[in-house]
């Protein structure tokens, strides 16, 4: 199971961490990879300096602005898993 965890911390959020979680959860359901892929939402990561979101996929830590979810998903997520 690929673990996937979007800080929600306030500098996050206000960057837009909530369209993070759900584009990635509505491309987990198109792609049907709920079963392989665990999302959760966690707290400050600590990153908060950056600009846009923090992301870490199986502890590797990203970086994304909301609006290249699908791009990051494909590189990231999708390739770990196929
Ligand atoms: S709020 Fe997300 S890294 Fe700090």
């Amino acid at each position: 199971m690929l673990e996937v965890r979007v800080c929600i911390g306030t500098s996050c959020h206000l960057n837009g961490s909530y369209n993070v979680v759900q584009g990635i959860q509505q491309l987990l359901e198109e792609h049907a990879m709920h079963d392989k892929v665990d999302l959760e939402a966690i707290f400050c990561m600590k990153q908060c300096e950056c600009n846009g979101v923090s992301i870490s996929v199986d502890g590797e830590n990203f970086r994304i602005e909301p609006e290249k979810v699908s791009e990051f998903f494909e590189e990231k997520i999708m390739s770990k898993v196929l």
